[in-house]
């Protein structure tokens, strides 16, 4: 049966777009014909997406010792929709952090605790001034998932 990967970020910068792309060429690159990969824009998810998912990754930035604006929004609109639907639905996060990101890391998995997903890998921070290696690993944490899921590990 095929399976949607669906992975999401704010996208403020133009370094937040290439975290985004790498993600989805590093799901992609696993070339499994039962996986489908949907990257975009944290703004044009709506629950929809979300029920239609194996798996989900989710990008932020930090921005104030908390997930982007955008972020929360995205949880804001989809929460109730998704609540006791989407029982351990296999996710992964990676921040884009100045210098800390444990703000974020902390009160995305509060919120994801509510909604009972499944931590299928350690959340990615990635912080600092922008470092080329930040593509590398996203490309990594894009081709673990979707090889999970092909496998039908989650
Ligand atoms: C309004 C604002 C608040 C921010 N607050 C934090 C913060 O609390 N902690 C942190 O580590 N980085 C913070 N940052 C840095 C952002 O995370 C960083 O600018 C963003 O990840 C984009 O990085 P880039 O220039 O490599 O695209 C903040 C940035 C902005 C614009």
């Amino acid at each position: 049966m095929m399976k949607k990967l669906l992975i999401l970020s704010n996208l403020p910068t133009k370094n937040t777009e290439i975290l985004l792309y790498e993600t989805q060429k590093g799901a992609k690159s696993i070339e499994s014909n039962n996986i489908k990969i949907l990257a975009c824009d944290a703004r044009e998810v709506d629950h929809n997406h979300i029920l239609d998912s194996a798996g989900i990754i989710i990008g932020t930035t930090e921005n104030l010792g908390y997930m982007s604006g955008i972020i929360k929004d995205f949880f804001d609109r989809n929460y109730y929709h998704c609540i006791d639907k989407t029982n351990g639905m296999p996710y992964a996060i990676y921040i884009r952090a100045g210098h800390d990101g444990t703000g974020t890391e902390v009160n995305i998995k509060r919120i994801i605790t509510g909604l009972k997903w499944k931590e299928v890998q350690k959340p990615l921070i990635l912080k600092g001034s922008w470092n080329d290696n930040f593509k590398d690993q996203c490309f990594h944490l894009g081709a673990t998932i979707a090889a999970g899921l092909d496998a039908n590990i989650y």
